[in-house]
């Protein structure tokens, strides 16, 4: 790439990045009539828990890695100077706790060492953790290679090859991608190629149990179902492409702002059609929702937009949100009287509305 046009071109990356973390910080993007359905799930109270508070275990094991609490910090950003701190503060504070973290799209990074450098600071200030890297599947429509993969790896010495699938925003995206042929059948070359385990998400409209059935036939490790009724990216394209007067786009993003599966459905519609480790993912705002989704059966559960506005102050400021969902588990388990989440895995719970409608019909 001539000189010039390289530096163009990082450039347009991050100012697209920061205008990711910008929309998701300043203005409303969260699903507006749809929820994750998780409301339509309920627990019942144990009056005789029979367990200390203290005695409860939230630890469980993710492709072979420790995690004290079932959650990962969901995938957000790196190629950009916020993006940078963003990283540091979420990689410090998962590595007090012992969670994992999964940095942006890091295709930004493979066109400059300082745009590689604000995703390796979560591997410098996190040096135990799990941490996953990520690219998106119209990259891999376009031929993304198993070298490069191998080099976004290797950045950030990450432990698992995350692969975003994203048709719904590249549509609306003002510069999206949407050539999305054969991007099964590249997932399934890095499935083979590269020695990290591949793991494949949404961004919030949900995958559903015949994807995740192709993906678990393709070689794919684990499935986050990413699904709908939190950051609806149909709805931070939207704002892009109104201020760039790209009318369709705009109204594109209005009419899909609510598309996708709600997220109780989806990880409902994964389990029951895989047999991998699923992450709950989308939406999720609560140590209560990360009880309901490891009681319908996910690993872990996973959480982004909350912990944003954190991310840009402090690691102490990360922390104080990643303790709040950590002691909202610990309460929910206190109260199921499940000491670990084998157990919370067994409690018995009843689905009504909409949610039932989602179990009964697919
Ligand atoms: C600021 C921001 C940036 C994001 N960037 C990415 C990304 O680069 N790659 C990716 O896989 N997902 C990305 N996501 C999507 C999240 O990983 C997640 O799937 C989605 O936001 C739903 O979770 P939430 O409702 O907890 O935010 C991003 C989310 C936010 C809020």
């Amino acid at each position: 790439m001539a000189d010039s046009s390289k530096e163009e071109k990082i450039r347009q990356i991050m100012e697209r990045k920061e205008d990711h973390i910008n929309i998701c910080l300043d203005k409303p993007v969260q699903a507006r009539r749809v929820r994750t359905l998780f409301e339509n799930m309920h627990l019942l109270n144990n009056s005789l828990p029979e367990i200390d508070f203290d005695e409860i275990d939230t630890s469980t094991t993710f492709l072979g890695h420790k995690f004290s609490v079932p959650l990962m910090i969901g995938a957000m950003t790196g190629g950009a100077d916020l993006a940078k701190r963003i990283n540091k503060n979420l990689a410090e504070a998962a590595e007090e706790i012992g969670i994992g973290m999964v940095v942006g799209s890091q295709r930004a990074g493979l066109y400059d060492e300082s745009l590689a450098a604000t995703y390796s600071i979560a591997r410098e200030s996190a040096p135990s953790i799990f941490i996953g890297s990520n690219i998106g599947g119209a990259q891999i429509s376009r031929g993304f290679s198993v070298d490069e993969a191998r080099n976004l790896v290797s950045m950030i010495g990450a432990n698992a090859f995350y692969i975003h699938l994203n048709p719904a925003q590249e549509i609306i995206q003002p510069e999206g991608d949407t050539k999305y042929r054969n991007v099964l059948e590249g997932i399934g070359r890095f499935c083979k190629e590269i020695t990290v385990p591949v793991v494949v998400k949404e961004v919030g409209f949900g995958i559903s149990g015949e994807v995740s059935a192709k993906l678990e036939h393709a070689g794919v490790k684990a499935i986050e179902v990413a699904g709908m009724g939190g950051t609806s990216y149909a709805a931070v394209e939207y704002y892009r492409a109104r201020e760039m007067k790209l009318e369709m786009k705009e109204k594109m993003g209005e009419l899909f702002w609510d598309w996708g599966i709600p997220t109780a459905a989806a990880l409902y519609l994964v389990k029951k059609s895989v047999s991998l480790p699923v992450v709950s993912s989308g939406g999720i705002r609560s140590g209560l929702e990360i009880a309901k989704s490891i009681a319908l059966g996910a690993s872990l559960a996973a959480t982004a937009w909350p912990l944003l506005r954190a991310a840009t102050q402090s690691k102490e400021a990360v922390m104080v949100k990643l303790n709040e969902f950590a002691f909202g588990l610990k309460t929910a388990m206190f109260l199921l009287g499940c000491r670990n989440l084998d157990e919370l895995r067994g409690v018995r719970y009843v689905t009504t509305g909409e949610l039932k409608e989602w179990m009964e019909q697919l």
